[in-house]
């Protein structure tokens, strides 16, 4: 692999840590660790010329990714994903350049195929072949899958209302799943709690340093995908938030790999009335987010009441200009309705609230009709249909 990893770096305090031994939280002040990586060496090798040839996954980029030994890449065909025009949505909205980015296509049906892939494989080249994690449902199902491709084991835990589909991949990818009473962040003490116990590596989102690596990749797409320019915004739909700070941290390389210029654009968060942590902050105008009580959404990947890396999502948000909103259940599954019968995407309900806080946008003035935006759709609706169906039919 040509990885240009140099070390990692603690995203608060900025002390640096090397990358070649397991690591999970900044140990000083318990916040992520981000991979730091020789850009102008990267620039070398990967430009946009380089591109055309390269394989059609996230590991085009692997001048930008962490892994050196190609023997550790555990790949099942991630990203690289299609971004397409939405023109019948869009000329419903007045909007000449909608763009839906559709992550429902990736191997187990979401954009945590990508997280998973880089932090399994990270995991396999420095030799932890034991992994557990917490999780709302779908990185669940990526986790266990790429463990599975790597001949490891997994142990996951989820809440028991967790979509059964997810709860059903888990175990034909031969993980033990557990099924936790309570929120995402009560599996999260419950895995803690058996890493310590078992000798197992977790790998909690932003926990360890890999799964923003991965979904980074969403970032460089999007910017390869528009021949290299930036929309004006991307609209992102946020739990633990690793996939807004992702895309984030991949301008930032993109602007020192010489692709783009300082120019950004707007991040628009978007969460759901009954579990909103980031926005109640962001509102507030605090750098971190205070837990939310009594988390309540279909969306069970937006059920993620308090995030470890808070105030990164709050920080890109407010550093591009972007904004934070909610969208209740109802309205979100409309728009999984709309997004399904205007461009044949049958998103998930995550997915559907980026159309809805978009169309919110669009009428308090955020957006503009002549603006070039992005949804990104983090995963298919075929995970959801227990709890999707009946909605459905209500709508
Ligand atoms: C389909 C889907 N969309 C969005 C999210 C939230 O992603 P993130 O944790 O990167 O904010 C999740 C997380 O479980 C998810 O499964």
């Amino acid at each position: 692999m040509k990885s240009q990893i140099t070390h990692l770096e603690c995203t608060l305090c900025g002390k640096n840590y090397s990358h070649r031994k397991p690591m999970r939280l900044c140990p000083d002040d318990q916040k992520p660790l981000y991979a730091r990586y020789d850009l102008q060496k990267a620039a070398e090798t990967l430009t946009p010329e380089s591109l055309s040839g390269r394989a059609s996954n996230m590991w085009r980029y692997e001048e930008v990714m962490p892994v050196e030994k190609s023997e550790s890449v555990i790949t099942l065909g991630e990203g690289f994903t299609p971004l397409f025009k939405a023109e019948r949505l869009g000329s419903s909205l007045g909007m000449d350049e909608l763009f839906i980015k559709d992550e429902g296509v990736n191997p187990t049906g979401s954009f945590k195929a990508r997280g998973l892939s880089a932090a399994v494989s990270m995991a396999h080249q420095l030799g932890e072949m034991k992994l557990t994690m917490p999780s709302a449902g779908n990185a669940a199902g990526a986790m266990s899958a790429y463990a599975a491709k790597a001949g490891m084991e997994a142990h996951v835990f989820m809440p028991e209302d967790a979509p059964e589909a997810n709860q059903i991949e888990c175990v034909a990818y031969g993980a033990q799943l557990n099924l936790v009473k309570g929120f995402i962040t009560d599996a999260g003490k419950l895995s803690a709690e058996a890493a310590e116990e078992h000798g197992l590596f977790d790998v909690s989102t932003l926990r360890e340093p890999y799964r923003p690596e991965g979904k980074k990749t969403m970032g460089y797409e999007i910017v390869e995908q528009l021949n290299f320019e930036v929309p004006d915004v991307i609209v992102y739909p946020t739990g633990g938030g690793t996939g807004i700070v992702g895309i984030w941290k991949a301008l930032d390389e993109m602007e020192a790999l010489g692709w783009i210029g300082s120019e950004r654009p707007r991040m628009i968060c978007v969460q759901a009335e009954g579990c909103a942590p980031i926005v109640t902050a962001y509102r507030k105008g605090e750098e971190f987010a205070d837990p939310f009580p009594n988390p309540q959404t279909l969306a069970a990947g937006m059920r993620v009441p308090a995030a470890v890396g808070d105030f990164l999502v709050l920080r890109a948000v407010r550093e591009s200009g972007g904004t934070a909103v909610t969208v209740d259940d109802k309205t979100m599954v409309a728009s999984v309705k709309k997004m399904a019968a205007h461009e044949g995407i049958f998103a998930a309900p995550e997915g559907g609230a980026t159309l809805s806080a978009l169309e919110q946008s669009l009428e308090s003035g955020e957006v503009g009709r002549d603006e070039r935006v992005v949804l990104l759709n983090t995963g298919s609706a075929l995970k959801y249909l227990d709890v999707l169906g009946p909605a459905l039919a209500d709508v």
